[in-house]
């Protein structure tokens, strides 16, 4: 058993593994905590919960001391829309990356709400380069003030291909464009928390992400953390909003206090889960998940299903491993969710069937992702593919041991 899993407490042996990219295992500790009794959300006791959990989430979001954490009952999608409806008005020019299918939700998301969308896309599997964004505000840049992008949407790692964008760079090359005020605004729905997120640091105006992936909490908080430009854009922005307007969440804030019925379990949960985190190191967090992603690569390699993403992008919380033409993949998570109780996900869109999307954010060690490539081998075996279960875990355990 390797020692991430004594630091994460993963998954049960006797429990079937959940190995797909949300929702992800929820460790012990934070199962507890979502059977405390229920209190009062107008009282000290929650008021005290409530702040715990936004000062925590501001270290793997790297807030900054001029930026805020709105958490709302919600799922990732939700930030979606609370980041469009906040930070932007009606008509108003937006640049959206493609990478994948949740970069296609991003976009449809802004156009639904009244944004004009423009794209940068990318074939899935790979990433969009900084200098594409440059080169795209440069271009914008000779338009007139009142009509030149005012946001570029980005998904920080795209979850249907296992491709992580260099945000750092995109924010670097943003900040380049002399001139161009354009708000950075990241989907970081399956990064954020499993991977560094810098947004005082790096120039990133706003992150949205939610409980039920690197956060190791049930499914059911959406989070969005504004830097001061984005609390600026929130209060001049003229787009109809109501439950997603972060307005009153940025008033109460001081007095600890929620404009609606908080989900105030999963704030138990999440409280929980982000001291554990914390006492680990959220750099040893980021490194854990490195390292971990290098293992199911090279177990993957050996098995004959090779990364989507090449390595330059290869995502550090979830791995799309592509399927050998012929082989059927419906059939393939079947067999491996019902004879081995390993259950991974299907491809999206365009790859449903062609690939499966294993997980190696939250609560999941060595030991869990053995178990899941032994399982994968030998499913690959009973399928008539000629796997080799030893090969793959020595592939996985030299990239572990580096
Ligand atoms: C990158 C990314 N963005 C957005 C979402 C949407 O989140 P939800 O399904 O919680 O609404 C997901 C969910 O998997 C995701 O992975």
């Amino acid at each position: 058993m390797g020692s991430d899993t004594a630091a994460t407490g993963g998954a049960r042996a006797e429990e079937s593994l959940l190995l797909t990219p949300g929702p992800t295992p929820v460790p012990d500790e934070v199962r507890e905590a979502l059977a405390r009794p229920m209190l009062n959300h107008r009282g000290p006791e929650f008021a005290s919960v409530y702040r715990r959990v936004l000062e925590g989430l501001r270290e793997p979001l790297g807030v900054g001391a001029e930026g805020a954490v709105v958490v709302f009952p919600g799922s990732g999608t939700g930030g979606f829309e609370a980041a469009v409806v906040n930070l932007f008005s009606p008509g108003e020019r937006v640049l959206v990356l493609v990478m994948g299918f949740f970069g296609e939700r991003f976009a449809a998301c802004a156009k639904d709400l009244g944004l004009q969308v423009e794209t940068i896309e990318v074939a899935w599997g790979e990433a969009v380069s900084p200098e594409a964004v440059a080169e795209r505000l440069l271009a914008d840049v000779e338009r007139p003030e009142s009509e030149r992008i005012r946001g570029v949407l980005v998904t920080h790692n795209e979850t249907s291909t296992g491709a992580a964008l260099d945000l750092a760079g995109v924010a670097a090359a943003m900040a380049r464009v002399k001139g161009h005020g354009a708000l950075l605004v990241a989907d970081s729905v399956s990064g954020a928390g499993g991977m560094p997120v810098r947004m005082a640091d790096w120039g990133v105006d706003a992150v949205l992400t939610a409980s039920q992936k690197a956060f190791m909490v049930p499914p059911g908080l959406s989070i969005l953390a504004l830097g001061p430009r984005a609390k600026a854009a929130a209060s001049r922005s003229r787009m109809p909003r109501h439950y997603w307007d972060v307005r009153p969440y940025l008033e109460g804030w001081e007095r600890a206090i929620t404009p609606y019925t908080p989900a105030v379990s999963l704030f138990f949960a999440l409280e929980a889960a982000l001291a554990r985190l914390a006492r680990e190191g959220w750099e040893n967090v980021f490194a854990r998940h490195l390292r971990l992603a290098a293992g199911v690569r090279a177990a993957g390699r050996a098995l004959g299903l090779p990364p989507l993403a090449s390595d330059e992008v290869a995502s550090p919380t979830v791995t799309a491993l592509r399927l050998p033409e012929g082989l059927d993949g419906a059939r393939l998570r079947a067999e491996l969710a019902e004879r081995e109780g390993v259950v991974v996900a299907d491809g999206l869109g365009p790859l449903a069937g062609r690939v499966i999307r294993v997980s190696h954010m939250g609560a999941v060690g060595e030991a869990e992702l053995e178990r899941g490539i032994r399982a994968l081998a030998r499913t690959l075996v009973r399928l008539g593919l000629p796997a080799d279960e030893a090969a793959a875990v020595r592939a996985a355990r030299a990239a572990w041991a580096r």
